[in-house]
């Protein structure tokens, strides 16, 4: 029994994909069978997947169905997080998701699932990722501040959201943490940031994040042990596709 995660999957079986990069970076070529096949090597039924978020391209739920279909043919229990592409996913209809999949996917939003004796907490995180304003040399001198204002608001209510999961699996009794993001924990501005001190705040083993897609951006947050976390990104293009494996 193993816990794997991996993020990003931005299927598009019944939608329009709007990423340029998605049809000309060799990346994502045939990631779909690439993703499958890995899954079909590395995986058993009786593990579990976590999905970092921008699972679909689709608009609303009736497009994502083959999407959906797509991953609960992966192997194992699928766990999913909130990205920033899940048009489909209303945070308030969290609930609403969980009785319709009950037993095929779990929405991990504003709750927590229990991996061993870990409690899995996440929810879509948020960073501000500019824009930024660089000199000749690339170097950052500013940036957009009511950008950053607008992230920092949206920092607070995921941290929030954050916390009433950590305290639903405390109260339960688990003590012990595993965190999902969508973002990254910070950006190119910081060391630290509200979800590296939460993650630090319960004693979280891991943090695991996603959403960095392409080379240039790839190390742009915290990678490797941290003030005794690991932390890792998971997007699906820098994994190529192959899922991570989190514990045993
Ligand atoms: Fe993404
Ligand atoms: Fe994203």
């Amino acid at each position: 029994m193993s816990l794997f995660a991996i993020g990003d999957l931005h299927l598009h079986f019944q939608s329009e994909c709007p990423a340029p990069m998605q049809k000309t970076d060799p990346v994502w070529r045939n990631h779909t069978q690439k993703l499958a096949a890995n899954c079909a090597r590395l995986m058993s039924d009786d593990d579990t997947l976590i999905l970092l978020g921008d699972h679909s391209w689709g608009k609303n739920l009736t497009q994502c169905q083959r999407d959906f279909q797509y991953i609960m043919d992966l192997p194992g229990r699928k766990i999913l997080l909130r990205g920033n592409h899940d048009q489909f996913w209303d945070v308030g209809h969290t609930a609403r998701l969980n009785v319709c999949y009950a037993g095929k996917l779990f929405f991990l939003q504003n709750n927590f699932a229990v991996y061993r004796d870990y409690a899995l907490v996440g929810t879509k995180g948020a960073c501000f990722e500019g824009p930024f304003y660089l000199d000749k040399k690339g170097r950052i001198r500013d940036w957009d501040h009511a950008s950053e204002a607008k992230a920092e608001a949206l920092v607070r209510r995921e941290i929030t959201r954050l916390r009433l999961s950590f305290e639903a699996a405390r109260a339960s009794g688990y003590n012990r943490f595993l965190m999902f993001l969508h973002y990254p924990p910070t950006n190119l501005l910081e060391r630290t940031s509200a979800f590296t001190a939460l993650a630090e705040e319960y004693g979280a083993h891991q943090v695991v994040y996603a959403h960095s897609h392409g080379e240039a951006v790839y190390h742009s947050s915290i990678e490797g042990n941290f003030r005794s976390i690991d932390y890792s990104l998971v997007s699906g293009d820098y994994l190529r596709w192959i899922p991570k494996k989190l514990l045993d």
